[in-house]
């Protein structure tokens, strides 16, 4: 077994993490992004070290710091996200806890905005981003042997999910309720629905770390299997 050949689950393989929010600039001075303290993805990239792994993480703008023997890309919006995660494939298990910003601005101006005394505010017109998920799920050679997305819901959480799982072909959404009254969102627990193709699991509350060392427990479980 491996526990005989004193191996950890995941010695040997490469799992890339995406972590964190993404910053889509206005200006010099402002952006627009989601909210994420980047706890849970980083608390993945540590479990998965502990549990043998090379560990790749893609962060966005965060305040925590670099986990230690962990490869980190820092990066700022979602197209450069997008660009560190496909220079980082191939990966055994890709794992995205990202919360990616949706649009970006396309009229990004190199000034500072300035009110102009009209009291009109300026027009922002915006882009859809690219998704790195679903464009990792349907990559035509490289896509993750076990794909793995998050999914930060306030309403039909598993509707959500599943459609999530479908369209961007990816193998489990750890769907969570961010529904304001939980006070999840940025705080050291969280509440797991874990969406598969062979149903859904419900995890009690539990920290972040523990969701992350158990979500990898179940990835080294499902790689080898
Ligand atoms: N995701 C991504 N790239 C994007 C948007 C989302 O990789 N541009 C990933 C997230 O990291 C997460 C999953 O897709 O793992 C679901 O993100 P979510 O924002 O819930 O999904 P969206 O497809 O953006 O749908 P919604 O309209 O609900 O925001
Ligand atoms: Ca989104």
């Amino acid at each position: 077994t491996d526990a005989k050949a004193g191996m950890l689950p995941l010695t040997g393989k490469h799992v890339l993490i995406t972590s964190g929010p993404t910053h889509e600039p206005i200006d010099p001075v402002r952006y627009i992004a989601n909210r994420s303290s980047g706890k849970q993805g980083h608390a993945l990239a540590k479990a998965a070290f502990a549990a043998g792994a090379r560990v790749t993480l893609v962060s966005g703008p965060v305040t925590l710091p670099d986990p230690d023997n962990i490869e980190v890309h820092h990066v700022e919006s979602a197209a450069d996200m997008l660009q560190a995660v496909n220079a980082s494939l191939p990966a055994d298990i890709a794992i995205m806890a990202a919360a990616v910003a949706d649009w970006r601005v396309t009229s990004e101006g190199k000034q500072k905005i300035k009110k102009d005394g009209s009291g009109k505010p300026p027009r922002l017109d915006l882009a859809e981003n690219p998704d790195i998920l679903k464009t990792i799920g349907h990559h035509p050679d490289l896509r993750p042997k076990l794909l793995i997305g998050f999914a930060a819901e306030t309403k039909d959480l598993v509707a959500n999910a599943r459609a999530k799982l479908e369209r961007k072909n990816a193998d489990w959404i750890v769907a969570n309720d961010v529904s304001p009254e939980t006070g999840i969102m940025g705080g050291d627990a969280n509440t797991i629905r874990l969406v598969s193709k062979d149903g859904v699991e419900d995890w009690p509350q539990m920290s972040k770390s523990d969701v992350a060392a158990r979500i990898i427990a179940r990835a080294a479980a499902a790689l080898t299997s």
